[in-house]
């Protein structure tokens, strides 16, 4: 086995990775979208999805300066993350619940690429390459906002919506008695994805 390949031969492997990703996501984000029964988390996804386009472009100029030819590697990571949010988005969840699945989707993919655009923006630096850096922090920085929106509409009535009805809303409801969810009051707020720090950045 040769070993001959570089860091900066890696960096080039990982940003067609990373080029493959997103046009995978922008797929993906189209279905996210139909699928979302919330104005809101629709205009999120749709929001995500233009960004996304220029997350591509922004590659394709990384690939120029670099002089490297603008090229995909098909990403596994990424297939497989929209491989588990197809499957999830055939279930027959109510609506509420389907809104709440699709949220989780979204933020694995954003973690992954939060990770992947941390790694290539702390090898650009590291390899001198500091425009391309410039740039991969851009997009760094949209995947984090994403990321951070997706939480706060999950935390912002989405997830509570999914719970169904709480403490007060049952005291209006006989019926409800038979519900084993615990209720709204007692239920622990925890906080919703991982912390949205990504390894490696710095910004
Ligand atoms: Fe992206």
């Amino acid at each position: 086995m040769a070993t001959t390949g570089t860091l900066r031969d890696a960096f080039v492997d990982e940003l067609r990775d990373s080029y493959d990703g997103e046009k995978q996501l922008i797929k993906a984000l189209k279905k996210m979208a139909k699928a979302a029964k919330h104005e809101e988390l629709r205009s999120a996804f749709e929001t995500h999805l233009e960004e996304t386009q220029g997350q591509v472009q922004r590659l394709e100029q990384v690939f120029a300066m670099l002089d490297e030819k603008v090229k995909g590697k098909h990403c596994d990571g990424i297939a497989g993350i929209i491989e588990e949010g197809a499957s999830v988005m055939e279930e027959d969840f109510d609506d509420a619940t389907m809104n709440a699945c699709l949220i989780a989707s979204g933020q694995r993919a954003e973690h992954y690429e939060m990770a992947a655009y941390g790694t290539l923006v702390a090898w650009a630096r590291v390899l001198g390459e500091d425009e391309a850096a410039d740039l991969l922090q851009q997009t760094l920085d949209e995947e984090k906002a994403a990321d951070e929106k997706l939480s706060a509409l999950a935390e912002g009535g989405i997830n509570d919506d999914a719970a169904g009805p709480g403490e007060d809303d049952e005291m209006n409801e006989a019926s409800s008695s038979s519900r084993s969810k615990p209720s709204r009051a007692t239920r622990p707020r925890a906080r919703n994805g991982a912390s949205a720090r990504a390894p490696q950045s710095r910004s």
